[in-house]
């Protein structure tokens, strides 16, 4: 679905005319008690027009979501069913949408639990404020403090207090200050730079639209004249340029263009302009938007840019003011919010996904945990749901992206779960980190090809997965033996030997394996490198890095071999008597008793243990190679 500007060009004109103020999108936090429902029931029944029919053109420019964007339904009643999003990268918050005569807005409901913080999430990177709903009586909860933590993580510098239910407490002003004062202190602690607060009651109008003045000692403006003061069009245009590329192509025979929407600043004709990551440089020489050639364009306009040279620039660059170029790095520091019924685990991989372009994204370090209702630091190894960390990120690419404070938009990215496809983090930038930019690939004259030519075989991972007492070890020793018989390179990397050395620091937590089979993956690659045949007999218990490793190994060269051997029988052989002592509760964390195993789906081969002697596996091992490579010349027949 393409891009929606926020503002069309026709609307950009009248509006203008009417000297309205741009749409402000503003995402609601707060609970069902703190009468949430009815503020926006009455914002919605009081503003001058309800716009309602805009549910399947609206498209929302989530600066964490990356320019394809997400549609919303805008036409939801109050409280009625959520919108289905699409299905990577999925926005849920619900948007309502309504007009007052000086401004349009957009409220985004954010829910107000727990389990809603992908909402929250989803919602705030979308938002230029935060309406945060208080109820008088109870003042500032530990859930206002998260969603507040929650939204400025996001970016959010803005907010409104609406300090609710006023009339309940007889518009005392002692109690609204003391709750101001409370929450000037969270707010300044957060970097929520503007906090403006007002005393409502949601129920009786009271503030909203109107003063009816109950609370004579308040002479602010009601919520609604807050909401339409608020300055958002001064931040993003003068913020650094930038337009992620969407598309290139061609909007005339002899003009290629470069599409997107812009996420930050302004551009016009004449602006050099610098494209990321490749750090080309050239100028702007014309501007189309969606009804014509443009003089200028600014944040949220979704525009075509013709260069003046002809450089190279594909979906996924980004184009820049040469002022403020963004950074293009591949590790950096991030804040994470964990969104994942499956954990965080530290050296998994997942993929990243910027305003921009996508990576394949590791956490490498979790510095530390944030708790979002104390904002106290705590030392953690792996992130849970609705767990914010703040993290040391490794990226497979360069990318360009800003800090969060500079550009919110490009400063911001989400981490999507390559096996399921489901969002299960969301980040924002702290700073560009440079450990390996000083060291370069050293480009070697011998290769892979020529150590394999050399010893005439066809370097490959035969990567035996399954339970401890499967049987791995065994087939793998004699697979090894028929290999060398037939001449060739071979070598095992087997899990116990290895976590002898290189990995004896390592133990069986979910975080453990992930790093163990990172590592090994890393040193099977080496070898393949070198023109050996690895056979690799790790138990491997996760699909993930299993996946990872294939990937880190070129086609053909990975394959994935399931020694399927039941539980049961495993525990029956018991060859080390590991799973005794795993049955008395001596051993934590043992694989298939209180750790899981998740069986590989499709492997390469898949070996029946019960019914075939390690003989034999060893050969259909054999068979397997000689089926997939006849390169791999093997004379004997097994
Ligand atoms: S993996 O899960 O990280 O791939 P790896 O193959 O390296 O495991 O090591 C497994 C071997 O460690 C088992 O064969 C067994 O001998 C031993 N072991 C010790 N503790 C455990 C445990 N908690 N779970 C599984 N294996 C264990």
């Amino acid at each position: 679905m393409p891009a929606v500007p926020r503002e069309t060009e026709d609307s950009n004109a009248s509006l203008a005319s009417r000297n309205r103020k741009r749409e402000l999108r503003f995402v609601i936090c707060g609970s069902v008690d703190d009468g949430k429902s009815t503020l926006l029931g009455r914002l919605l029944h009081d503003s001058r027009t309800v716009v309602r029919d805009r549910s399947s053109a609206l498209v929302t420019q989530n600066p964490i979501l990356g320019p394809q964007g997400d549609a919303v339904d805008c036409a939801m009643p109050v409280d009625g069913p959520r919108a289905q999003g699409e299905q990577a990268v999925t926005i849920e918050a619900a948007c309502r949408v309504f007009e007052s005569d000086r401004r349009k807005f957009i409220a985004i409901d954010a829910g107000g639990h727990d389990q809603h913080t992908q909402d929250l999430v989803a919602g705030a990177s979308n938002a230029d404020l935060a309406l945060l709903l208080v109820d008088v009586r109870k003042g500032i909860l530990t859930e206002t403090r998260r969603h507040s933590h929650i939204v400025s993580l996001m970016g959010v510098r803005q907010a409104i207090l609406a300090v609710n239910k006023m009339d309940l407490v007889g518009y005392r002003q002692d109690l609204f200050s003391s709750i101001v004062d409370d929450y000037g202190a969270l707010a300044r602690e957060l970097g929520i730079e503007q906090v403006h607060a007002v005393p409502i009651s949601a129920l009786t109008g009271e503030n909203v639209f109107a003063g009816r003045n109950c609370a004579p000692w308040y002479d602010g403006p009601t919520l609604m004249e807050s909401l339409e003061a608020v300055e958002i069009e001064a931040d993003a245009e003068k913020g650094a340029f930038r337009l992620p590329v969407e598309r290139v192509h061609r909007p005339k025979p002899e003009l290629r263009g470069s599409s997107g929407t812009v996420a930050s600043g302004r551009v016009e004709p004449g602006m050099p302009v610098v494209v990321s990551p490749s750090g080309e440089t050239t100028a702007v020489e014309r501007i189309f938007g969606p009804s014509g050639e443009l003089e200028s364009a600014v944040a949220g306009q979704s525009i075509t840019l013709v260069l003046a040279d002809e450089i190279d620039v594909s979906r996924g660059d980004m184009i820049a003011g040469t002022d403020r170029p963004p950074e293009v790095a591949d590790q950096f520091a991030a804040h994470l919010i964990w969104m994942d019924a499956r954990p965080m685990l530290p050296e998994r991989s997942y993929l990243a996904r910027f305003a921009s372009a996508s990576a394949v994204a590791r956490v490498t370090d979790l510095t530390h945990r944030v708790d979002v209702d104390t904002l106290g630091r705590f030392a953690a190894k792996t992130l849970q749901r609705n767990e914010v960390g703040y993290c040391k990120m490794s990226l497979d690419r360069p990318v360009p992206f800003d800090s969060c404070s500079e550009v919110r938009r490009t400063g911001a990215f989400v981490l999507i779960d390559r096996l399921t496809n489901a969002t299960a983090g969301a980040g924002t930038i702290g700073f560009a980190l440079r450990r390996a930019s000083n060291v370069p690939w050293q480009e070697l004259k011998t290769d892979k090809a020529e150590r394999a030519r050399a010893i005439g075989q066809k370097p490959c991972v035969l990567w035996l997965t399954g339970l401890s007492g499967a049987g791995k070890s065994t087939i793998a020793d004699r697979l090894e033996q028929k290999l060398r018989a037939l001449g060739k390179h071979t070598y095992v990397l087997d899990g116990d030997n290895v976590r002898h050395g290189l990995n004896r620091d390592l133990g069986f937590t979910d975080r453990d394996r992930v790093e163990n089979i990172r590592r090994v993956s890393e040193v099977a690659k080496l070898m393949v490198d070198a023109g050996l045949i690895v056979i690799v007999s790790f138990i491997s218990p996760f699909r993930s890095e299993r996946e990872m490793a294939r990937k880190l190994m070129e086609k053909g060269e990975f394959f994935e071999i399931f020694v399927d051997t039941p539980l049961d029988v495993c525990e029956a052989r018991d060859p080390k008597g590991l799973y005794v002592k795993a049955r008395r509760g001596e051993i934590p964390n043992f694989t298939g008793i209180d750790s899981p195993y998740e069986a590989p789906d499709e492997p390469d081969l898949r070996i029946d243990t019960t019914r075939l002697s390690a003989e034999k596996a060893a050969e259909s091992v054999v068979r397997l190679l000689r089926r997939a490579e006849s390169s791999i010349r093997i004379t004997d027949d097994p």
